[in-house]
This record gives C-alpha cells, sequence and structure tokens, in this order.
C-alpha cells in the first residue's frame, strides 16, 4: 500500500491546524515534520513544542524527521511531544544502533535516513531494527528542490537487500517528489510518499493530495 506522508515544511506555519487537516482530508496517512538545527542543514524549523500543538490538531501519526545533530539529546523531548514516528540520518549519528534503540525505547517507530551521497551500504547493519528507511532524493534542507532521480537506484537495493534478509522495513522518499516523479518512485519500490511543494505549494492541498495518491495507485497497478 502506498502512503502520502506531506511535509509541513510547505505549509503555512500561522496555519498549521488548518493544513494538517487538509492533509488527512487529501487521504494522506501520515504528516511528515521536518525538524532542522541550522548545523547538521543549512536552516532552522522546529522544535518539540510545534510537535505537540500538532498532535492537539491532527489524528495523523506524526513522522519527525530530525535533521539535527545529536539527535540522541532531543528524542525523548520529540516522543513525549507525540512523535510517533521519529527518523534520524545516518550522516549525524555516532552511535547509530544505541540512537535507533532510543527512538523505541520511547515508544516511537524508528527510521534511518540517507543522504544523496550516503550508499546504502552504510545502513546495511540497521536495517533489522527499522520501521522504515527514509532514501532522500534531494540535499536536506529546503523544500522545492529538484529531483534527484540517481537515488533511485538504492530504493532497489532496498528492495532486494528486504526480501532477500526477510525484513519488514517500509521504504520513504524524501525530496521533489511531485505528478512528474512520483512514478518512477513508486515503481523503484517506494512505499511511503513525502511531497511538500506539491501538497501546499499551490493551490488546493488536499486536492493535490489526493491527485497524487491517484497517480501513486496507478503505478502501483502497473507494476503487477
Ligand atoms: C527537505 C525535507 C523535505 C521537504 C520536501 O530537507 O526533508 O521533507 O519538505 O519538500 P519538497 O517535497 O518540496 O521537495
Ligand atoms: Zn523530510
Amino acid at each position: 500500500m502506498i502512503q502520502l506522508a506531506p511535509s509541513i515544511l510547505s505549509a503555512d506555519f500561522a496555519r498549521l491546524g488548518e493544513h494538517a487537516r487538509a492533509a488527512e482530508e487529501g487521504g494522506a496517512s501520515l504528516l511528515h515534520v521536518d525538524v532542522m538545527d541550522g548545523h547538521f542543514v543549512p536552516n532552522i524549523t522546529l522544535g518539540p513544542p510545534v510537535v505537540a500543538s500538532l498532535r492537539r490538531a491532527t489524528r495523523l501519526p506524526l513522522d519527525c524527521h530530525l535533521m539535527i545533530e545529536d539527535p540522541d539529546q532531543y528524542i525523548p523531548a520529540f516522543a513525549e511531544a507525540g512523535a510517533d514516528w521519529i527518523s534520524v540520518h545516518q550522516e549525524a549519528c555516532r552511535h547509530l544502533n544505541r540512537t535507533l534503540e532510543l527512538i523505541r525505547s520511547h515508544g516511537a517507530r524508528p527510521g534511518v535516513v540517507i543522504n544523496p551521497a550516503t550508499p546504502v551500504e552504510f545502513i546495511s547493519e540497521v536495517l533489522g531494527i527499522v520501521d522504515y528507511v527514509l532514501v532522500m532524493s534531494v540535499n536536506p534542507g529546503f523544500g522545492g528542490q529538484k529531483f534527484i532521480a540517481s537515488t533511485l537506484h538504492k530504493v532497489r537495493a532496498l528492495v532486494e537487500l528486504r526480501s532477500a534478509r526477510r525484513l519488514q522495513f517500509r521504504i520513504e522518499m524524501d525530496g521533489g517528489i511531485s505528478a512528474e516523479t512520483v512514478v518512477a518512485a513508486v515503481t523503484a519500490g517506494v512505499e511511503i510518499l513525502v511531497a511538500g511543494n506539491a501538497v501546499f505549494g499551490h493551490g488546493d492541498p488536499a486536492a493535490n493530495a489526493r491527485e497524487l495518491l491517484k497517480l501513486a495507485t496507478e503505478a502501483t497497478w502497473q507494476k503487477v
């Protein structure tokens, strides 16, 4: 099943509740929350208080993508604020296994993220302890960037590894997902689509979400 996780990074931060409800109405399964610290990535966004407010505004599970240095220091606060899924970057973690276990011990689903320049081999040892792998299809930091198609082979590699090792993790992709790129992502094996600009960048977010999901679902039918 294909799931859509609209990224509130491209929403109007003064109308987050309204935009979260529009995403829900458009068929979103998750709400993607981009946390940036100005160190790991060259941008600053939001912290646990905003996650707590979102938690009260929507029933959708909150998928918190931590683009921060030293995530261990903040994971308890994000879990406490209501993050249901928490992902951390391989590139930001000195003891990745410990960090992923920490997420689970706080009652959230752990995910690991790799940047476009990071190979799948770098997360091979943690594939058995994550609920999802997030493959970045842009360099993290900003919404509205161009999709990097050369990252798709990593999705195909993950699909193969998962089946060879009988693992369960889901595969998410983030960055530049739009009506133009969604079919390539789903065809490669992406199951959770993050979309910021394509949902909140123009027009009606609920209609935009529905349209993306429709294209993604049709692409899955083509696969079988
Ligand atoms: C980028 C963020 C993304 C971003 C995606 O660093 O992790 O989640 O919001 O935005 P679009 O879909 O506009 O590329
Ligand atoms: Zn993200």
